[in-house]
């Protein structure tokens, strides 16, 4: 279950939770059987070929983006400064590719005489090591710079199952955990997923969690069908194992607005097969591939509160016509 990667100057323990492991050919086969299926979003990142999907479609999100400006805005502004200690541990749920959660280990260790103990967790093995070994590579490596006084842990974890895995935690006094890009609202189950993560949570420990919320003026179904497309491979990624391309499927968003939360869902329709898979599916199937979540600040605290946690503070960002969307930086406890 435990191994190291080395590299000069780094060592990173990896763990990973054996025995529970999702077997993807038979989840992605029996979900495809079902006209309709939302497939596990695990899908998008756990496989080889979609971890590679995922990773190309994050290279094309520019560090100059609108979308990073206000995210390093919210690090610095927020996040960091609730993070006064010198000694910390931060549990990262979720790291994909590494960059924004390298930005934000930066800012924590701009500041004096920091000692991190770091643990990335992800369902991904690729996406971990991925993120690993392009970090060792790179000379102003983050983990190396943590590791000189602190720990680094690469976990392969599955957010249901924190709580169980508690004791591969860091451990060391005061704990944040980060939850970021949007991740909570990908989830199937957001609630459940939530309430996981907050069994894991002792008394002090702080959450911090990026999500999406309700844009005073949204954009329309048409539009956000049109944005998705840019990006087909990465959402056609389940059915990539079984041979299909981006040329294979057009992607349709649905949208449902409740009281409290917006759901989108992005639809792969599949197109006469040309691939030669090792399973063909009926054209004009329709798959869910994603769900995205809009939340509206109520929303977010009857989620918090329904997973035993309480808002201690919330950042979100100004809409531009340029991008409409609207980020929520939001730090949570359990309630006392
Ligand atoms: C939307 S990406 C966000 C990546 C990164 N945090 C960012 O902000 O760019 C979601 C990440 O969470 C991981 N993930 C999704 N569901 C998970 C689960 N149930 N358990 C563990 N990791 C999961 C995925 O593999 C992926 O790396």
């Amino acid at each position: 279950m435990f191994s190291s990667f080395t590299a000069p100057g780094l060592t990173v323990t990896f763990f990973d939770y054996g025995g529970l492991r999702i077997n993807y050919d038979a989840t992605i086969t029996a979900q495809l059987r079902e006209h309709g299926a939302l497939l596990d979003p695990r899908l998008l990142y756990a496989t080889p070929i979609a971890s590679r999907l995922w990773l190309r479609r994050s290279a094309r999100i520019s560090p100059h983006s609108r979308l990073m400006r206000e995210y390093r805005r919210a690090v610095a502004d927020f996040m960091v400064p609730l993070m006064g200690e010198r000694t910390l541990s931060i549990v990262d749920l979720g790291v994909g590719d590494f960059q924004r959660s390298s930005l934000l280990l930066r800012q924590v260790l701009a500041q004096p005489e920091r000692r991190l103990h770091y643990a990335m967790v992800d369902i991904s093995e690729h996406l971990l090591h991925a993120a690993v070994v392009r970090d060792a590579d790179d000379e102003q490596s983050v983990l190396r710079r943590i590791g000189e006084s602190g720990s680094v842990r690469a976990l392969r974890l599955d957010f249901l199952e924190l709580a169980r895995w508690q004791h591969v935690l860091p451990d060391v006094p005061p704990r944040y955990f980060f939850l970021l890009g949007n991740t909570l609202a990908n989830e199937v189950d957001d609630q459940q997923t939530l309430t996981c993560i907050a069994g894991a949570l002792n008394q002090d420990d702080v959450l911090f969690l990026e999500l999406q919320m309700r844009e005073p003026a949204p954009l329309t179904p048409e539009q956000l069908s049109e944005r998705f497309r840019e990006n087909t491979d990465f959402y056609s990624a389940p059915l990539a194992g079984l041979g299909y391309t981006a040329d294979d499927v057009d992607l349709v968003a649905r949208v449902i607005s409740g009281e409290h939360c917006d759901l989108v869902s992005v639809h792969c329709i599949v197109r006469p097969f040309r691939g030669r898979g090792p399973m063909s599916i009926d054209a004009e199937n329709d798959y869910k591939v994603m769900t995205i979540r809009k939340y509206t600040e109520a929303g977010i605290d009857q989620l918090l509160a329904a997973a035993g946690l309480e808002r201690v503070g919330l950042h979100a960002t100004e809409p531009s016509d340029a991008m409409p969307i609207v980020m929520g930086y939001v730090s949570a406890t359990r309630r006392r």
